[in-house]
């Protein structure tokens, strides 16, 4: 069952009923001010951090899960009929409603009794406010006398102290009112600098600025009283909970429209200008607001905003003959990968924006699926991230997006984060060609004066992996690897303790084979780094050590039938034959054969085998089998979720698209698009209420065949999966990879396609890709023709800035 569609020539995704299975959310801004905006207009706000400067207020796991956000209320004068044209909060029978998300914008259209009310919101491109555009029309063959209400609630900044202090923060709450504008400045008096603001382009008939006056005592958003009444009450927050409210009377003839535009936005005085009068307690209010009031400038931004997807999206364009890999491609899957870095693992719907800040694991994945289309900017964010990485080549698991600096709670111990960087390094340059990176110097754990190349940070990556090794050879697991919640060495009895950052046994030695795998990765990447630099003599340190790995990961990492998981601490094996519970792990599997481990000798294939017997679903891949039953206090987190669910045999996606490119690698064109369409989330549109989360992105999880909701996905959004996916199907299935010494373009495909078209923007020149295949055929490209030209093997040479190159690939057998 859908509950909508894809409009792909708008780039939309357009939701043609509001009670969804989930709310289904997009984001707004691009830069420094974001929202989160569902498709019946629930959301929040904030300016750069979602936690320590929230605009507005949200109530997470609330009931119903979703209320609170960007609220209008249109009231028919005549009847006192009144209802909210998103649907909620007040949830009355709408007789058309429509919600598009776009690129950066949602687009929420209802009609009702002859009157139709369309909201657009958006964050103009370099402003820090955003923009509601309503347009009311009476579609009725008599006049219309309505009133339309706005409502925000604001939020005093801090989301957590809001959320929790409230013997303060009941007292606290200051706004000013001036010329139709509402201005809320709590905690100005003081410290802050910074205030909101919030302006309608229409006369008012009134306003509300406290919420309780609006709302009336004991009514919730769904039936305000001001609203009920048609009058606001022109109320003036003092402590308690200020809101915003604007009330318009619209007088509309058959057949007319009208445009209200609501303005909601952040801003900062200098200090020494914070009151006008100086001296005086009054705001300064600059004038910033009124451009954005005006239709003309409402309609150039939104235009802009489109012409700045257009830039990023142009990129990579594929035709292929599945139009979900298209529209995945194309837009969803670039859009979301673009929400994960500027968001993170922030905020979300299950991210609460007051929880992580940015993981170094994390982040340099998610990197992968952006450096093509923000280069620049992707430079930057990889210094950032060195620039928190320890003398020692450890990592801190976590830094604060505003100070840049390591996180000290969670600290270091994730063992396999330093490698990470040097994956995320050798994917830029790989982009970009842009070498200079390599000499950029960058501190150690930000302190002045311990600058070193970024180069050598690489090093010592690799170096802390080689002098952490257990008694197997294998790298030491640490706090956990990728897998968060194999704490190998916490064993916590007690409640509440974190298991990522407890060590109640010392001196453990458990050790991770997937670090391993990833280690032989990073160190062949690394190789052919070194190389780039001439540095031939490291390059071949990298790839004996490379080699020295694999022999290990063979001797101590093979199962019979699979790759073993890890070592506990007691040196047992975890995902073997030998367990009674978790005897393959998905991890292992994809790491390895990407580092090349096993493609020789068929233990790749053979793996690769397992995982299908073992591991597949219908509905993806899940993480492990048979799920662990009980919780066991040598493994940790993993065995702390009912099985089914994350990391204990759930479909954790982002692993999924590992098999994918390791499917590809062994030349498994079927298998491998077979498992990207089963977590496609476009594909799933058809079962949406089994899947339950959006359909346009994919979410981190997928409940396993161990969960009674099978197939359910969960925590849509903010998931290194959109990355990998990206990955995935675009530089493995289509086979279209950046590399040192040009574009290689060698796909790995389904038998029955007979090739597809792609444009790639690569090193400052485009490539003009097309691939032909023999129906049937499963083999690969065995030369190119590149300008008519011949080209042996399967990479595009790099070519002249500006130059549109043609790139035929055809497959024979
Ligand atoms: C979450 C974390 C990621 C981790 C994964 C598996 O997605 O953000 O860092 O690798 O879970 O535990
Ligand atoms: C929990 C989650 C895991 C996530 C981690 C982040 O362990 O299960 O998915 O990576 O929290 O700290």
């Amino acid at each position: 069952m859908r509950y909508g569609h894809f409009d792909d020539e708008r780039r939309e995704y357009v939701i043609d009923r509001p009670d969804t299975p989930l709310p289904w959310i997009n984001y707004l801004g691009t830069e420094a001010y974001f929202g989160i905006v569902s498709n019946t207009a629930g959301g929040y706000s904030f300016y750069r951090d979602a936690r320590l400067r929230r605009l507005t207020r949200y109530r997470y796991n609330n009931a119903p899960f979703d209320v609170g956000g960007r609220y209008l209320y249109v009231r028919d004068d005549a009847t006192g009929d009144f209802w909210s044209p998103s649907w909620q909060p007040t949830r009355s029978r709408l007789d058309e409603y429509e919600c598009r998300h776009g690129l950066s914008y949602t687009r929420i259209a209802s009609a009702r009794g002859g009157i139709r009310a369309e909201t657009l919101y958006f964050v103009p491109l370099g402003e820090t406010l955003e923009v509601w555009r309503a347009r009311v029309t009476n579609e009725r063959d008599t006049a219309a006398e309505l009133s339309l209400f706005s409502s925000v609630e604001f939020c005093l900044w801090d989301a957590q102290d809001d959320a929790t202090n409230f013997q303060r923060n009941f007292s606290t709450g200051q706004v000013e009112v001036a010329d139709g504008v509402i201005y809320h400045k709590t905690e100005y008096r003081e410290r802050r600098d910074h205030f909101a603001y919030f302006a309608c382009s229409e006369p008012l008939a009134g306003f509300d600025t406290q919420r309780d006056t609006f709302l009336g005592a004991y009514r919730g958003w769904d039936r305000p009283a001001a609203v009920e009444r048609g009058a606001a009450l022109d109320s003036i927050a003092y402590g308690w909970a200020p809101i915003g409210s604007h009330h318009v009377r619209l007088a509309l003839a058959p057949g007319e429209s009208r445009e209200v535009v609501f303005v909601l936005g952040y801003a900062e005085n200098p200090r020494d200008e914070k009151f006008d009068p100086r001296g005086s307690q009054t705001l300064n209010k600059r004038p910033v607001i009124e451009r954005w009031l005006r239709p003309e400038t409402v309609a150039e931004g939104f235009a802009a905003l489109g012409d700045h997807w257009d830039r990023l999206l142009g990129g990579l364009r594929v035709t292929t003959p599945d139009a979900d890999t298209d529209r995945m491609v194309n837009i969803w899957n670039a859009y979301q990968c673009m929400v994960t870095f500027n968001l993170s693992r922030s905020a979300s719907f299950y991210e609460s924006g007051i929880g992580r800040g940015m993981g170094f694991r994390d982040s340099n994945q998610d990197l992968l699926g952006f450096v093509h289309m923000i280069p620049e900017r992707a430079r930057e964010r990889i210094l950032d991230i060195a620039a928190t990485q320890m003398a020692t080549g450890g990592a801190y698991h976590q830094y604060q997006p505003l100070t840049k600096r390591g996180n000290d709670d969670i600290g270091e111990g994730f063992n396999d984060d330093p490698l990470w960087l040097v994956l995320g390094v050798s994917a830029y340059v790989k982009e970009t060609g842009d070498e200079t990176i390599l000499d950029e110097p960058v501190t150690f754990d930000n302190a002045p004066g311990s600058e070193a190349p970024l180069y050598e940070h690489l090093r010592r990556s690799l170096r802390y992996t080689q002098e952490r090794l257990g008694p197997h050879g294998l790298p030491l697991i640490g706090r956990a690897d990728w897998n968060d919640c194999l704490n190998l060495n916490c064993f916590s009895d007690t409640p509440g303790e974190p298991f990522q950052t407890t060590e109640n046994a010392s001196g453990g030695a458990a050790e991770s084979v997937f670090i391993a795998g990833q280690f032989v990765l990073a160190a062949k990447e690394l190789a052919a780094i070194a190389e780039l630099r001439g540095l031939t003599g490291e390059a071949a340190e990298y790839r004996a050590a490379a080699e020295k790995m694999t022999g290990v990961i063979l001797e101590h990492g093979w199962d019979g039938a699979w790759f073993r998981r890890a070592y506990d601490f007691y040196g047992h094996p975890i995902g073997s034959g030998e367990n009674d519970e978790g005897q393959i792990f998905i991890e292992p599997q994809g790491i390895c054969v990407l580092g090349g481990v096993g493609l020789d000798d068929g233990l790749a294939v053979r793996a690769l085998r397992s995982v299908a017997e073992r591991l597949a679903t219908p509905h993806g891949i899940v993480l492990q089998q048979p799920a662990y039953s009980s919780y066991r206090i040598e493994l940790g987190e993993i065995s702390s979720y009912p099985p089914g669910y994350k990391e204990n045999a759930g479909i954790f996606c982002h692993t999924n698209p590992w098999i994918m490119i390791a499917e590809a690698m062994v030349g498994n064109g079927d298998r491998a698009f077979d498992y990207y369409r089963r977590i496609n989330p476009s594909v799933r549109e058809a079962i949406s209420e089994a899947h339950r989360c959006e359909p346009y992105v994919y979410a981190q999880m997928i409940a396993g065949r161990d969960a009674p909701a099978h197939g359910e996905a969960k925590n849509s959004w903010l998931t290194g999966t959109a990355a990998w996916n990206f990955v995935a199907i675009t530089q493995w299935i289509l086979g279209i990879r950046p590399e040192l010494t040009g574009l290689r373009v060698d796909p790995v495909l389904p038998a029955n396609w007979p090739g597809f078209r792609a444009t790639r923007a690569f090193r400052d020149a485009t490539y003009e890709i097309t691939v032909r295949k023999a129906a049937g055929a499963t083999g690969r490209v065995a030369y190119l023709i590149v300008d008519g030209e011949r080209v042996d093997g399967t990479v595009a040479p790099i070519a002249a800035p500006g130059a549109v190159v043609r790139v035929e690939a055809v497959i024979e057998e």
